[in-house]
């Protein structure tokens, strides 16, 4: 854990707060890779994934940028309303689950929203490093694009793509990727709806999956209400213990019950923090971080979101 002093606040766009944080200490901060996230402990035990948006060769400072969420549960409302300069935060050291690809030749990045953070420390590294890239922002108004002057002033192909403007409200995904180049890597981060059209559109044009990145700040409400019908035991090899998973009841929550606390943040499938290795039995998986073939060997798995399909699952616990 890390102790930070908001050092500035900034309005970036219409409900969007730029944070800047330094070390409480004045020290050196963790260095960071471009689409990196920390985590953001805040009062009540909540925890909060934001992406790093600053040059990830600064080590002074590290800047975020919060969407402030219609349907905030407490992360971003309180951020909005009542973070004030001069506070003191804790947040844990950055984690990349949504870095650029050194293989790539070219770089195509597609923004929802707020979900330009993490995408502005990509185009940072690519614009130091002079890789090319362009990038497709979709908003809702103009009003809503944070950061867009700094991004017009790069020099590179920027594409605003928005919805108040368009008439149909949607942006056409042909537009976004309908020409990607082979050896080109693209990266999306934004509403669900958006990543999975990319998705869907991005596999049926025959790009390959490996060459298909995407972060997401939510899980889907669906599969968070979908915790299963499925009663199964989880068997805790190093601590000796059993532990039966209850219908719509998260393994994670089963362990907590059970008096094991085991480390997590998110609870939606999305940071990896409470990934655990799995020793025997088959996993539903049902998290946003593990890659295809992560998943398919099902070494781990994420223990506030994925179930077994077997009757028991030995993990390394
Ligand atoms: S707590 Fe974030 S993936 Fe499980």
């Amino acid at each position: 854990m890390i102790q930070v002093k908001v050092t500035q606040l900034t309005r970036e766009a219409e409900g969007i707060l730029g944070i800047e944080l330094r070390a409480a200490d004045g020290a050196t901060l963790v260095p960071f890779e471009p689409g990196a996230h920390i985590d953001v402990h805040l009062a009540g035990g909540l925890t909060r994934q934001y992406s790093l948006c600053n040059d990830a060769s600064e080590t002074d400072r590290y800047r975020l940028g919060v969407g402030l969420s219609a349907t905030s549960r407490g992360g971003s409302s309180y951020l909005h309303k009542s973070l004030r300069e001069g506070d003191m935060l804790t947040i844990s050291e950055p984690r990349t689950l949504f870095g650029l690809s050194r293989e790539a030749t070219s770089h195509r990045f597609i923004a929802g929203g707020i979900g330009i953070t993490p995408i502005l420390s990509m185009i940072r590294w690519c614009v130091r490093h002079g890789v090319p890239w362009q990038l497709h922002y979709c908003v809702r108004s103009r009003m809503c694009a944070a950061y867009l002057d700094e991004l017009c002033a790069f020099g590179g192909e920027v594409h605003l793509h928005v919805n108040d403007e368009s008439g149909s409200g949607v942006p056409d995904i042909q537009t976004l990727i309908g020409d990607v180049k082979p050896g080109e890597h693209v990266y999306c981060c934004g509403p669900g709806g958006l990543m999975d059209a990319v998705s869907h559109h991005g596999q049926q044009s025959g790009i390959p999956r490996e060459n298909l990145h995407f972060e997401r700040f939510t899980a889907s409400p669906v599969q968070v209400a979908d915790k299963s019908e499925r009663v199964f035991t989880i068997v805790l090899a190093r601590l000796g213990m059993r532990c039966v998973v209850e219908r719509n009841e998260s393994i994670l929550e089963s362990l907590e019950r059970h008096g094991v606390c085991p480390p997590f943040s998110c609870r939606e499938g999305l940071c990896r923090s409470c990934e655990v290795g799995v020793l025997s039995g088959e996993v539903e998986h049902r998290d946003y971080v593990l890659s295809e073939h992560e998943q398919m060997s099902s070494n781990s798995l994420m223990i506030c979101v994925s179930r077994a399909k077997s009757d028991e699952l030995v993990i390394d616990l």
